[in-house]
């Protein structure tokens, strides 16, 4: 049985880690690509990971390299090239530098892998999930963008932190955009079924969504660039679940077409993901106050595509 290829564009970070995670999972062979003066750092980090797999008992091939052309024929392409944020900015300002950047790569894929499935993880994650779906001019089934799950387990951490619990048990909803505007939803977030509002005060669970908004700009004040490890672990969930056809259902981000009353806009809404990509869009009826807040963030990600000239 031949093994799924996924290849990242990126071998910083977040890259290297969910590469790293992805080989001892064997969920495929895996490709780290750089730009041409990074071609060290993707060509170390390969060979790293690849010496570690013994330990692992994993069997699957990591190759290092700035060549686009390796990535012939992936499966999976994922996307996390691009600056990162520093301390004080917002993800929104770095549209412009890293939509250069994603250009380039929509090409890359365009031309060795037009049949992949494309995850983006480069922020501002859902403008960039949109203008990747543009650029590669994919279905929108293969374009999917890599945040409500991070945001999600954020949420889930804090939650099982103030109520004291395991963090096995909890299960939470991060919808809306990978932003100040995120929309934790506290009617589908809940300890084994039993609701979170049952266990915490208003104001303790208000406190955790909003920490949950702030974690990303704390680790980057307190690292000088973003977090990696929750990210990495997220993208994988989803690479897993495109490779193993599992059809989770996830908080991603995706083009809607009229769900939840939002037209043209690549945003956080629950999906299933399976061989196919977004198998499904789920449509959870939601309070109407969560409703309006995943409009209004849906709007400011929209403003966000048409100011850089995307409609
Ligand atoms: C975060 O830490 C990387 O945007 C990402 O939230």
């Amino acid at each position: 049985m031949s093994r799924k290829k996924i290849a990242f564009f990126g071998a910083g970070n977040v890259g290297g880690t969910a590469a790293f995670l992805c080989a001892i999972k064997e969920l495929g062979d895996i490709i780290l690509l750089d730009t041409a003066d990074r071609r060290g750092i993707a060509i170390g980090k390969a060979l790293d990971i690849k010496q570690s797999l013994s330990v692992f008992y994993a069997d699957v091939s990591v190759i290092g390299s700035s060549d686009p052309e390796e990535i012939s024929d992936a499966d999976v392409c994922v996307i996390l090239a691009g600056s990162p944020r520093k301390p004080g900015m917002s993800r929104n300002d770095l549209f412009i530098t890293n939509h250069q950047v994603i250009e380039s790569i929509s090409g890359a894929i365009r031309t060795f892998a037009p049949d992949s499935i494309v995850i983006m993880v480069t922020n501002p994650l859902d403008a960039m999930t949109y203008a990747m779906l543009k650029l590669c001019r994919f279905p929108k089934n293969r374009v999917i963008g890599m945040a409500g799950i991070l945001d999600s387990i954020r949420f889930q951490s804090t939650l099982a932190e103030l109520i004291n619990c395991s963090t096995k048990d909890i299960r939470t909803l991060v919808m809306g955009s990978h932003g100040d505007e995120m929309v934790p939803v506290y009617d589908f977030s809940s300890v084994n079924g039993v609701p979170i509002t049952n266990l915490l005060d208003d104001v303790s669970i208000s406190e955790s969504a909003q920490k949950t908004r702030d974690y990303g700009g704390e680790i980057v004040k307190l690292m000088g660039t973003s977090a990696f490890f929750a990210a990495a672990s997220s993208v994988v969930v989803v690479i897993e679940s495109i490779v193993r056809d599992q059809k989770r259902i996830l908080p991603c981000s995706v083009l809607l077409e009229g769900e939840y009353g939002i037209w043209d806009t690549c945003i956080g809404v629950p999906v299933m993901i399976g061989k196919d990509g977004v198998e499904k869009i789920v449509e959870v009826p939601l309070p109407r106050s969560d409703l309006f807040k995943l409009q209004k963030s849906a709007e400011i990600v929209k403003k966000i595509t048409t100011t850089n000239n995307y409609y």
